[in-house]
């Protein structure tokens, strides 16, 4: 983070975030954001129900002639109104938890349109996504396999499984999102998967669906999926010419979005790597992905509590923390910024965003071309639609950051902030852990 991060020029960014100044006034479609943050406080996040729309959309139409269904990866922004408006433009849904099935069951959708992924699924999780008719696993491990399968035979379903493979390429990007290199902790190891895939489709408890990829997020070149993918083929005829059935291809997330660097994946070049890859096997394909479906659709709007000077740098301590947006603290991501009302004269300068908890990583970075703000201004981070609220915390004891959703001309409270108390309410009346019984039914049960 030691390169000023440029505030971007809003004419090229605006469309895609459905952003816009007015009489020097930020609207996000027909709401000027200065009213939510008075109205529901900052930090908050505001997501805009049209860029949401335009972004499913712009994937749908390179995706739709390939036949590829769009399962939206949650993790990335799992809240239930932006659920719903994916849901409603057709998207099928990537889970990780049974926590994710249990929204995206609130928000209307069908177990049959989920995926559920993940490296550590426990059994009472495999249990209930086969009892509650899931759509696909993708299983990670062949341990994994063996435990959907005993599951599936102890509540007497077929579970439809798809193997994850993991084709060991190295996809680019942060360290910390990568997933598909030898090694990482993603997937079954490309030169097992004849031998895992034999053994679940010999297996009676299971149903073979196929294979699945995912190679890491917030990927900006094609070469990557080019290899993968071309891995992923191969595998394919591999295991036909063994008289095995792959009827589906999950090709994974990872598109990545501009983050104001000017670095993105295009979607045409995408949809091209897939075809020429993987296009000509006549399988059902799949892509998952998360952030380039809502990444660009959220702003988090802050206010600067204090502007402080005789530093090397001016530095605006901002209301919004590592605890609400935490992507620059975990992957010294650069979220670019913009104030909420721009005065008639800029004074651009460069200065540094820091948030108010307690630790040196709490800094959002250096900014470049901001005109001086100073306490009481207010700013939009961009790009916070994808892994903002999702990963926030309430560290510090800060209650969890409220979420609006704004269509058109009127906003909705889509998560209202939680109260410290709320918090607390968790704490307030330690109950004793009923060891003895425990103990005795133990030894009951061992007698
Ligand atoms: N499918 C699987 C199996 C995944 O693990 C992920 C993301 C996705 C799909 C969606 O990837 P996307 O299209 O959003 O890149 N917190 C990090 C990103 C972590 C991604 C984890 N897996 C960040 O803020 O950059």
């Amino acid at each position: 983070m030691t390169t000023p991060r440029k505030a971007p020029e809003l004419t090229v960014m605006s469309e895609r975030h459905e952003l816009a100044y007015r009489d020097g006034r930020l609207f996000m479609e027909g709401v000027a954001l200065a009213e939510i943050a008075a109205e529901v406080g900052t930090p908050v996040y505001c997501y805009s129900r049209r860029a949401l729309e335009r972004a499913f959309g712009e994937l749908d139409r390179v995706m739709r002639p390939l036949g590829a269904r769009i399962c939206y990866a949650m993790k990335a922004n799992g809240n239930l109104s932006v659920l719903k408006v994916l849901d409603s433009l057709g998207a099928g849904i990537d889970i990780v938890s049974i926590g994710e099935m249990e929204r995206a069951r609130a928000a209307g959708i069908g177990a049959d349109r989920m995926v559920f992924s993940g490296v550590g699924k426990a059994d009472h999780e495999i249990a209930t996504a086969i009892a509650d008719g899931v759509g696909q696993f993708n299983a990670e491990s062949a341990e994994e396999v063996a435990l959907i399968a005993t599951v599936a035979r102890r509540i007497g379903r077929r579970a439809p499984v798809a193997l994850r493979v993991n084709p060991d390429v190295d996809a680019s990007t942060h360290q910390k999102i990568s997933t598909g290199r030898k090694g990482d902790k993603f997937g079954i190891p490309i030169g097992q998967i004849p031998a895992v895939y034999r053994a679940i489709s010999d297996d009676p408890a299971l149903i073979p669906l196929g294979l699945a990829v995912h190679i890491g997020s917030q990927i900006t070149s094609f070469e990557p999926y080019r290899q993968a993918y071309s891995r992923l083929a191969e595998l394919v005829i591999q295991l036909r010419g063994k008289g095995l059935n792959v009827e589906r291809l999950d090709l994974g997330g990872g598109i990545g979005i501009d983050y104001g660097a000017g670095a993105s994946l295009d979607l045409q070049d995408f949809a091209a790597v897939v075809a020429e890859t993987v296009g000509y096997l006549d399988c059902e394909l799949t892509i998952e992905p998360g952030r380039r479906l809502v990444g660009e659709a959220g702003v988090l709007l802050t206010t600067v509590l204090y502007r402080r000077e005789g530093l090397d740098l001016p530095m605006l301590v901002v209301d919004a923390g590592m605890n609400d947006l935490m992507r620059p603290a975990l992957y010294d991501a650069c979220h670019p910024a913009i104030p909420l009302s721009r005065p008639a004269e800029l004074r651009p300068e460069s200065c540094r965003i820091v948030g108010p908890i307690c630790e040196s990583s709490d800094n959002f970075g250096l900014y470049d071309g901001l005109p001086a703000l100073g306490a009481g201004a207010m700013l939009a981070f961009l790009g916070a639609g994808a892994y903002g609220a999702s990963m926030a915390s309430g560290y510090n004891a800060r209650p969890i950051v409220p979420e609006v959703m704004v269509a058109g001309d009127g906003a909705l409270v889509a998560r209202r902030r939680q109260s410290v108390r709320e918090q607390i309410e968790l704490e307030l009346r330690p109950q004793p852990v009923p060891l003895e019984q425990r103990g005795a039914r133990a030894r009951q049960a061992g007698a």
